[in-house]
């Protein structure tokens, strides 16, 4: 008689691999930012997509293939560099052209219909893929299917829409853990710090963030409290 494969359970959270801890990339193009994060010595990679190169005023083929490579020497993590092209021959062409630029590209591809055939072209060829735009667990079982190094679930945005985004984010993870699917899930659309920490809570793979939010992470006021006060007393105590 076969048994059914179920995943075994340790504590009630399925069992993943104990050498891969949860890893923050940020979500910018700013450079000066990435700089900050990268010196801050917790960087592992960066997400960028067509709004926030705008944001940095990063216009036209030849600019914005340099400002990749520029990211890319700031960080030795994966940096995510988006496809414009909705079609799949278009995709084709322009994600060969960025991950030919550097070894940490992966090429961003939208979850459309041409994304999901690319996002397998990719696959196949071995150039690693983040699959974005993705706001259902569906579209992530898809791109998990077609073989996406990376999904993007934006949790975000989904928030501002009524919507529990971290749902979302634990579906996922109950999915890939179900069937030992690869895809790593990159929680994306993160606005504030308790986001990383209930992404890290339901086991988000990465969890791209704006500066703001992974420095939120250092704040408590008993910190700053408890400091001044040792420091006021090391003082006294001359
Ligand atoms: C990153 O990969 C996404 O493009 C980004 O997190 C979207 O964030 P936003 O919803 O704040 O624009």
């Amino acid at each position: 008689m076969s048994m059914p494969c179920v995943p075994f359970k340790v504590f009630g959270t399925f069992a993943r691999n104990p050498n891969h801890a949860m890893r923050f990339f940020i979500d910018t193009a700013n450079l000066d930012q990435i700089r900050e994060a990268q010196d801050l010595g917790v960087l592992d990679g960066v997400t960028t997509n067509p709004s926030l190169m705008a944001k940095e005023g990063i216009h036209g083929e030849a600019r914005v293939k340099q400002h990749y490579i520029d990211i890319c020497n700031i960080t030795s993590g994966d940096v995510s560099a988006e496809v414009i092209s909705t079609d799949f021959a278009g995709m084709v062409k322009e994600g060969e052209a960025l991950a030919a630029l550097h070894p940490q590209i992966v090429v961003k591809v939208p979850m459309i219909k041409d994304g999901i055939k690319a996002i397998k072209y990719f696959s196949d060829k071995g150039i690693r893929t983040n699959c974005t735009l993705v706001f259902s667990a569906g579209q992530a079982l898809l791109a998990a299917k077609a073989g996406a190094t990376y999904v993007s679930p934006f949790l975000g945005r989904l928030d501002d829409n009524s919507q529990d985004g971290m749902d979302l984010i634990a579906q996922i993870r109950l999915i890939y853990d179900n069937y030992f699917f690869e895809t790593q899930i990159l929680a994306a659309s993160i606005r504030h710090t308790m986001h990383i920490v209930k992404c890290a809570e339901v086991g988000a793979d990465v969890a791209t963030c704006p500066l703001s939010a992974i420095l939120g992470l250092l704040n408590h006021p008993l910190t700053d409290i408890g400091l001044a006060k040792f420091l006021a007393d090391y003082a006294s105590n001359k």
